[in-house]
């Protein structure tokens, strides 16, 4: 697989009203919505700003994936194993953007993942060409947030529900959303 052949993906979980993140973490446990996020970037590079690599509390990042962190500040070690998992400092998106397509041609994965927080998704909606978005039904409290797509550009191809149960406080939908062409 070429470079040019591998697609830049946002997935992102927000409430109704725009929430994606409080006091540094989710303001949510959804532990569905949570797989669908761990099958989806599985075997992928993955992109994701300094502040939400922190909240992973896992040193060496999301096992099975290429962790690009987005950091000027940030000085761990590189660390990437024999199957090309671990975790990579990218200083800047464009970087991370380059590492990961290189990532993700050389694992035939087709998809590189941008996995948030507030700042690199406001960075990198430009470029994407999909994004899956987790509509969280509640109205959450919270300090960090993901835009509107504009429905001009924007078009929902498929959605999967899941119902309020006794595991998931909100129910919500998880939409696959491409640019119009
Ligand atoms: N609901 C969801 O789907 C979801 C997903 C992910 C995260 N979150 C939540 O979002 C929140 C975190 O988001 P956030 O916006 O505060 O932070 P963030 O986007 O995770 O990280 C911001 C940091 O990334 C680095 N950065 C950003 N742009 C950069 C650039 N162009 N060049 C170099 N470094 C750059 C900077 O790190 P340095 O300061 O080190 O330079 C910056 O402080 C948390 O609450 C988290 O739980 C929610």
């Amino acid at each position: 697989m070429k470079k040019d052949d591998v697609q830049i993906g946002l997935i992102v979980a927000c409430s109704e009203n725009g929430v994606i993140g409080r006091d540094g973490d989710l303001p949510w446990r959804l532990p569905d919505d949570l797989k669908h996020f761990m099958r989806s970037t599985k075997g992928h590079a993955v992109i994701m700003g300094r502040k939400t690599f922190e909240t992973l509390e896992m040193p060496r990042g999301l096992g099975g994936r290429l962790n690009v962190v987005v950091s000027s500040s940030l000085s761990i070690e590189d660390g990437i194993d024999g199957d090309g998992w671990g975790v990579v400092v990218a200083r800047s998106l464009e970087e991370a953007i380059k590492i990961g397509l290189e990532a993700d041609a050389r694992l035939q994965a087709g998809m590189v993942w941008v996995a948030g927080g507030g700042e690199i998704y406001r960075q990198a909606i430009g470029v994407a060409g999909v994004v899956v978005r987790t509509r969280v039904h509640c109205e959450a409290r919270g300090d960090v947030y993901f835009e509107e797509l504009d429905a001009l550009e924007w078009v929902i191809e498929r959605y999967e529900e899941h119902e309020i149960d006794e595991r998931h406080s909100c129910g919500f939908t998880v939409e696959w959303l491409a640019r119009r062409g």
